[in-house]
């Protein structure tokens, strides 16, 4: 056994106990998306910055809710506004206030709103979104990049890696044309076609900008192009809304899309999420057209508790430097995690735009640490080889990072949390190094 998997067997030997139970009735050994070697941590409570495992260690959180908890875990005034709402009524079964008070905040902030709907999750989001694009344009087939991510429904799938054996029908995964995120392949697919109605993308490029988008213009090219094929552009801003700044990657680049998927922030770290965008694709959800209207259901779409942490976020969001001092944060890490690299002379850099930290390990790269410029092979490869054992590197040192190698940085990280990060990685080089993981 390494030593980094020894000290974490021992260092989270409750979690470790847990997660034997679990297995035995949750088939994942727990609701996570990935495999996490050899167990996962069990964290029994999360205020701030700060996660409490259940052998008592306290780990810096960089998960962040997948990076719905941008305000941090536990924010207390969106706590307070959940707690009022608990008990005056968790589900109405009708209309209510709140639902338009968050629909406004919405529309507010995110320049593509001009209708909103809300559903239960970034998932029931893009479906949505793709549905109103096809019943807009009478065409059927979606375009999505390589290594985009929009949840798991059928028509997100295709590109993941899976096959029909997975229970997704042939039928259903040629409905989703995966290419790659380059703008010439993207203006051959629209020309040679004609039965393209939309394009969906992550603004920052896949994976939160894991494989970012290298062509500055890569947003306003697909904008031209999608206009001039009659093609809907859907962003998909399930992590980028409200982090980016604090109108999206549609305010920071300027780029409006037709349609805007959300969930995460928008839902204050509570379930749910939404589409938004122009009136004229949004208003075929209206009841007025009858059996021609795009169907759309959810028991708990718009539900006052998940509505009062939306609300309650984004009023914060959009009264407070939230989003700056989070970007300030990420810019520090970025420098400490670099200056870490170089002092143990470890081939690599951190990247990423706004909150958003990615590191990758054994590549030489001379970008500006914003949009990393290295072939996004070369991305997959760094990831695939080193992120597990980073993941777990980090944990022995108090530091819960997400997936792939990155963080999301909040607007509660403050300047004593990101230096300690920086050195906990420092620390984790030497023990990466120590077991022959890396040179
Ligand atoms: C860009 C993007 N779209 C869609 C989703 C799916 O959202 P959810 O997990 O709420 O279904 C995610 C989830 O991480 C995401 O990152």
């Amino acid at each position: 056994m390494s030593n980094i998997v020894e000290t974490y067997t021992n260092k989270f030997a409750k979690s470790n106990e847990l997660y034997q139970k679990v297995r035995q009735v949750i088939p994942t050994g727990g609701h996570l998306s990935r495999d996490v070697k050899p167990f996962p941590v069990a964290v029994e409570e999360a205020t701030g910055v700060i996660k409490k495992d259940l052998d008592g260690n306290q780990l810096i959180d960089y998960m962040t809710g997948y990076g719905a908890l941008i305000l941090g875990n536990s924010h207390p005034e969106v706590i307070e506004e959940v707690k009022k709402r608990l008990v005056t009524g968790t589900h109405m079964g009708t209309i209510h206030p709140l639902e338009l008070e968050w629909a406004e905040m919405v529309k507010k902030l995110i320049p593509s709103a001009e209708r909103v709907r809300f559903t239960g999750t970034g998932t029931e989001s893009t479906l949505l979104a793709m549905r109103l694009a096809r019943a807009y344009t009478g065409k059927h087939k979606i375009v999505k990049f390589r290594e985009h991510f929009h949840g798991w429904h059928d028509y997100a799938s295709p590109g993941a890696g899976i096959t029909e054996q997975t229970g997704i029908p042939a039928e259903t995964m040629t409905g989703t044309l995966v290419i790659e995120p380059n703008i010439d392949e993207l203006s051959g697919v629209l020309e040679s076609r004609d039965d393209i109605a939309a394009v969906i993308l992550e603004p920052t490029g896949g994976h939160w900008g894991q494989y970012p988008i290298q062509n500055p213009y890569f947003l306003s090219n697909v904008r031209e192009l999608t206009k001039k094929h009659n093609v809907v552009m859907i962003m998909d801003e399930v992590i980028c809304g409200f982090r980016i700044s604090k109108g999206g990657a549609q305010a920071k680049f300027s780029v409006t899309p037709d349609l805007t998927t959300m969930a995460k922030i928008v839902a204050g770290g509570m379930p749910g999420g939404a589409v938004a965008g122009k009136a004229e694709v949004m208003d075929q959800l209206s009841f007025e057209l009858g059996s021609n209207r795009v169907d759309h259901h959810g028991t708990f779409n718009a539900n006052p508790a998940t509505a009062a942490a939306g609300i309650a976020t984004l009023k914060i969001l959009d009264r407070d430097p939230i989003n700056s001092h989070a970007d300030a944060m990420s810019i520090r890490l970025k420098a400490g995690l670099n200056e870490q690299l170089s002092k143990y002379e470890v081939k690599g850099h951190a990247h990423g735009v706004a909150s958003i930290v990615h590191i990758l390990l054994d590549v030489e790269c001379s970008c500006d640490g914003y949009m990393c410029t290295l072939d996004h092979s070369e991305i997959a490869r760094s990831c695939k080889t080193y992120s597990g054992a980073v993941k777990m590197a980090m944990l022995n040192e108090g530091v819960d990072m997400m997936g792939g190698i990155g963080f999301m940085v909040s607007g509660v990280h403050d300047e004593n949390t990101i230096d300690s990060t920086s050195e906990a990685f420092g620390n984790a080089l030497k023990a990466l190094r120590a077991d022959g993981i890396i040179r």
